[in-house]
């Protein structure tokens, strides 16, 4: 086998924090390499460093055996390295073809005058798409697309450089189950053609469909690197957190009580068709459906971020006449939502602020924010989410991916709702920080919250809620108790034909 990366004692340090702490690290041709680790445990730093993003403060970087520098991320790129980022980098105004070449685009010149050829950027881009076999329009904004379309755009960006060492930060954590098939097709096929893979995810039940190897980090640290077929859920998981570890078995014993949020004969033209169900204080109610299926539409229906054709919404008795963001606020409902970068964080914001912005009512006296209640809600939920951050005062996009999705919960949670929506919560959040958070959720259901729970992963859907709705094509198909259902019947139910 002929090594393509090495990485030998690279260290990263930001205040307060050892994000990399003497990583070793190498990379074999034709090999995809599973990256795991706990919220903050540094693998993005790492993807980082390797991809000229940052500088490490020490440590050797080496590409076929020889010391590269990596000023800048065009010095990667040079070097045949190709990264999609986990916080997405596109730009929402420019078409899906202007996004995959972006800043690259071919010109023209007629008449000493230079024209962006245009041809060129669609022919090129079109055939970035088609390697991963997705149909996704040429010629649409950016900003017109879905989380998972956006996802695949940065993905076909990526595989446009042709590049030796493809990584992908958290490329599955966006995408629903249907389309984690097809990228985990195409990653092997980059195999394959003799290309390297560095595929970071938090979702073991994807390791040994993609990956031929796992690494795994901790603190900084480079735990230990193991081939796959040694890499069992349970291997893995006292790899990432420790052997003492235990799951824990959150109760389901809370008291099931008055009905919160009523949803009657709810329609919108072409996407929702007479949806009606209740959740009470006490229930989580989740929803299973696939991508298109619904769940997000009528979540955002139900919040009023979109409009409904007809239907009623009633929330603790009160039918809410016009539902808005801020009606339904006023009524104590919550929505943590599928975007945190769109809807749910200040990123700029220190983490204090973003953990006590939809709460602050909690923290003023006559309109005058107290600060040491802000401080302490704050501080609290840090200790009961285990927000990995060196203090509150630290502005949010330093945290990790993992431990902003857990301040976007946590605001939510802090405003203590009535009733709590919540759409893929868990996106990019390790195994033990779910536990947490269900335990929270659990928590407040048994002081009397209604929840109201959406995650692509059915599994997770069974695991969390007390009863469940399936959606299908813009229609409820189906009710059934956790009891009652085995994951497997549950997702044929998810999949099943509707006979129109
Ligand atoms: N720009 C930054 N400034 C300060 N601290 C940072 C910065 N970037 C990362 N960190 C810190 O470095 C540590 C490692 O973060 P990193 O993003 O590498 O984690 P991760 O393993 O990718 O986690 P996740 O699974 O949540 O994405 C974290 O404690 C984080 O707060
Ligand atoms: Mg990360």
């Amino acid at each position: 086998m002929t090594t393509i990366l090495t990485v030998e004692k690279v260290c990263k340090q930001y205040p307060g924090v050892t994000a990399l702490d003497h990583v070793d690290f190498s990379l074999e041709q034709g090999e995809v390499r599973a990256l795991l680790g706990k919220n903050g445990a540094g693998k993005s730093t790492l993807v980082k460093v390797l991809s000229g993003a940052i500088r490490p403060d020490s440590g050797v970087i080496a590409i076929d055996g020889r010391p590269v520098i990596f000023d800048r991320p065009q010095d990667a790129f040079h070097q045949g390295i190709s990264t999609v980022y986990q916080e997405m980098s596109l730009v929402p105004g420019l078409t899906v073809a202007e996004n995959i070449l972006l800043g690259r685009w071919p010109m023209r010149r007629l008449l000493g005058i230079s024209f962006v050829a245009r041809k060129q950027i669609m022919q090129t881009a079109k055939l970035a798409l088609d390697q991963l076999e997705v149909e996704i329009p040429l010629d649409e904004l950016v900003a017109h697309l879905n989380v998972a379309q956006q996802q695949l755009v940065e993905i076909a960006k990526a595989i446009s450089f042709d590049p030796r060492v493809m990584i992908l930060d958290e490329p599955s954590s966006a995408l629903p189950s249907e389309e984690v098939e097809t990228l985990h097709k195409v990653v092997r096929r980059l195999a394959a053609q003799g290309r390297a893979v560095i595929y970071v995810t938090h979702r073991l039940q994807e390791i040994p469909r993609v990956a031929d190897s796992v690494t795994v980090l901790r603190d900084g640290r480079h735990i230990g690197t193991i081939p796959v077929a040694e890499a069992t859920p349970e291997q893995i998981t006292t790899m990432m957190i420790g052997a003492d570890w235990q799951r824990t078995q959150w109760r389901r014993d809370a008291e099931v009580g008055e009905v919160k949020l009523a949803v009657k004969g709810l329609n919108r033209a072409g996407k929702l068709h007479d949806i009606a169900f209740e959740v009470r204080g006490g229930e989580v109610l989740g929803l299973a459906g696939l991508l298109g299926s619904g769940r997000t539409e009528l979540l955002r229906s139900i919040f009023g971020l979109d409009a409904i054709d007809s239907g009623e919404i009633v929330v603790k008795g009160r039918p809410i006449a016009h539902p808005s963001p801020l009606t339904m606020k006023a009524n104590g409902v919550g929505l943590t939502p599928e975007d945190r970068k769109k809807q749910g964080l200040v990123l700029v914001f220190p983490v204090r602020d973003n953990l006590t912005l939809a709460s602050l009512h909690r923290v003023s006296h006559g309109g005058i924010l107290q600060p040491a209640q802000e401080e302490a809600l704050a501080q609290e939920m840090v200790a009961n989410m285990a927000i990995k951050t060196p203090s509150l005062s630290v502005t949010t996009n330093t945290l990790s991916g993992g431990n902003q999705q857990k301040v976007v919960i946590g605001n939510w949670l802090n405003t203590l709702p009535d009733v709590l929506i919540m759409d893929e919560p868990t996106r990019g959040i390790d195994i033990q920080a779910k536990e947490q958070i269900f335990t929270l959720v659990r928590d407040l259901a048994r002081q009397g919250l209604a929840v109201l729970f959406v995650s692509s992963e059915i599994e997770e859907v069974l695991d969390v809620s007390d009863r469940i709705l399936i959606i299908n094509q813009g229609r409820i198909t189906g009710a059934v108790t956790h009891d009652e259902i085995t994951l497997e019947q549950l997702m044929a139910l998810a999949m099943e034909e509707l006979v129109p």
